[in-house]
């Protein structure tokens, strides 16, 4: 960006702005995402190996970086990869009042979650005061949508790397532009590129780990941003996951949690017979203990699937299940492809073949003109399947996506009493899966001692149930046997056997 040389960051923003749309046709790396190119689901995924420059592997030295982290697994997956580039650029971890540059890797599925990462720029531009040199980056899903890059750009002059979920390995180039070309770096692509492999992972966890095994949605559920956020299904090869897995389980890893939007559509896009099942069984036999996965689309979970998981000791008997509503036409409204009764015989058909299972779920309420039948038929489906667990959630209207575009009758104040009865229908459910272990003996994957208590360990059974116990300390990243004295709604209190 030759004609740039020499000004501050502020003029040159005002330049992005005169110029616009035409901005694209200058500098190397600018950018901007469009909604409408990224609904487009085009072309073979290609698989490249990653790696770093030589000349790019010093330009961390005496530097320090800090990564905020917003949303679902899958930002926090790549956080761990971020992590992993800047470390093997030399850069050190820091908190965020002593590094040199802090990204924040956000999430675009609710209002809510962009509100705190506007409000957080604000705060860390404070920083900049401080620390001229610092250098402040937005990362994730919100810079994939067109508005919050036309928001950033006129609003937030001080923010130096903007770019998207679809580039994250091309973070070493941003950083030397952005530290030695000195230029703002702005680069969002509406539709996704390769599969990635090999990105180095930073992980904090030593015992379990997150998994991706595909990328991508390609079901459009009217509410939802992903999709565009996202792009294209796109399977990672079952050898490399296996081999990760493998890996994981040999460096001395428990749980593995194999991470997707949709993770039963695993495969659907590569020219094999491979399926979702077979990748359970066959990580079945590397060694690692517990297997988890999520998120699942009841419209992709197959019969083969409930099978893997029933046959695979080491697959947990604990699967979330997003259900959304319990009424048919909202279903339809929210282009869902099942319907309530196809949602139930799922719900049968898991406990019949894993009796135990702990089935949590996803509700949406307050869907455009969701009347107070549908919102009871969510209520009675709620306690007609005995979810044990639910994020429930007020519809957050997301620019660009079909609902975005309808009638909308239902006032806020109606939508805050349905979240408020929903979730005492809830509770009820997560208190009965908490009580139905009072006296049994479960085996605990043990994270740490507790917050509140230091005397006490706190961990995780198969079933996904946190768990408070008095124990010994050496059992810190091991599983093992507790029995428990009492269940509570949110956890289980009990003891080592
Ligand atoms: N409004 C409210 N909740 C949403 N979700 C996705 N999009 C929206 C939206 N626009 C919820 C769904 C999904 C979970 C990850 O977030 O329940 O399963
Ligand atoms: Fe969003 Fe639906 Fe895809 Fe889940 S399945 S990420 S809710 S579009």
């Amino acid at each position: 960006m030759n004609f740039i040389e020499g000004k501050t960051k502020n003029e040159l923003l005002v330049r992005f702005s005169l110029l616009g749309e035409n901005m694209k046709d200058y500098g190397k790396y600018f950018k901007k995402p469009s909604i409408k190119d990224a609904r487009l689901r085009k072309g073979d995924t290609e698989v490249i190996e990653f790696n770093i420059a030589n000349e790019l592997m010093s330009l961390g030295k005496n530097k320090k970086y800090s990564i905020q982290t917003y949303g679902c697994q899958g930002n926090e997956a790549d956080t761990e990869k971020m992590a992993g580039i800047f470390e093997q650029m030399g850069f050190e971890k820091a908190p965020s009042t002593e590094a040199d540059i802090i990204l924040l890797n956000t999430c675009a599925v609710r209002d809510n979650a962009e509100n705190r990462v506007f409000g957080e720029m604000g705060r860390l531009s404070s920083l900049k005061r401080t620390n001229p040199n610092l250098l402040l980056g937005i990362c994730g899903c919100m810079p994939q949508e067109e508005s919050v890059v036309n928001k950033l750009l006129e609003k937030y002059p001080y923010i130096d790397l903007i770019f998207g979920t679809h580039n994250i390995h091309k973070l070493p180039e941003y950083l030397y532009t952005a530290y030695l070309d000195k230029e703002r770096v702005v680069e969002v692509f509406s539709t996704e590129g390769s599969i990635v492999e090999d990105i180095p992972k930073i992980r904090d966890n030593k015992t379990k780990a997150w998994i991706n095994i595909m990328y991508g949605c390609d079901e459009f559920c009217t509410y939802c941003i992903v999709p565009y956020t996202r792009g294209k299904e796109r399977s990672r090869m079952p050898e490399a996951i296996i081999a990760e897995v493998k890996e994981l389980a040999e460096n001395g890893y428990k749980e593995v949690t194999l991470l997707g939007q949709n993770v039963n559509a695993y495969a659907k896009d590569l020219e094999s017979e491979y399926t979702f099942g077979q990748l359970l069984r066959d990580l079945n036999e590397t060694g690692i203990k517990r297997i988890r996965y999520t998120t699942s689309h009841p419209r992709d979970l197959d019969l083969d699937t409930i099978k893997a998981m029933a046959e695979s000791e080491n697959v947990m008997e604990h699967l979330h299940l997003p259900v959304q509503s319990g009424s048919n036409s909202v279903l339809k409204k929210m282009n869902r492809k099942y319907t309530r009764e196809d949602y139930l015989e799922l719900v049968r058909l898991l406990k019949e073949y894993i009796p135990s299972i702990s089935i949590t779920t996803d509700i949406i309420v307050g869907f455009p003109n969701e009347t107070e039948e549908d919102f009871l038929e969510t209520i009675s489906l709620v306690e007609e399947v005995g979810f044990e667990g639910a994020f429930t959630f007020i519809y957050s209207k997301r620019e660009g996506t079909p609902a975005a575009k309808y009638e909308d009758t239902v006032t806020n104040e109606e939508k805050k009493s349905r979240l408020n009865r929903l979730m005492e229908a809830t509770n009820k459910g997560y208190l009965i899966g908490s009580k139905r272990f009072e006296h049994e003996v479960v085996e605990v994957l043990v994270d740490s001692t507790s917050k509140n208590d230091p005397d006490m360990l706190t961990g995780y059974t198969r079933h996904n149930k946190l768990v408070n116990f008095k124990g010994n300390k050496d059992s810190i990243g091991k599983i093992v046997k507790v029995k428990i004295k009492e269940g509570k709604t949110w956890h289980l209190l009990g003891e080592q056997v």
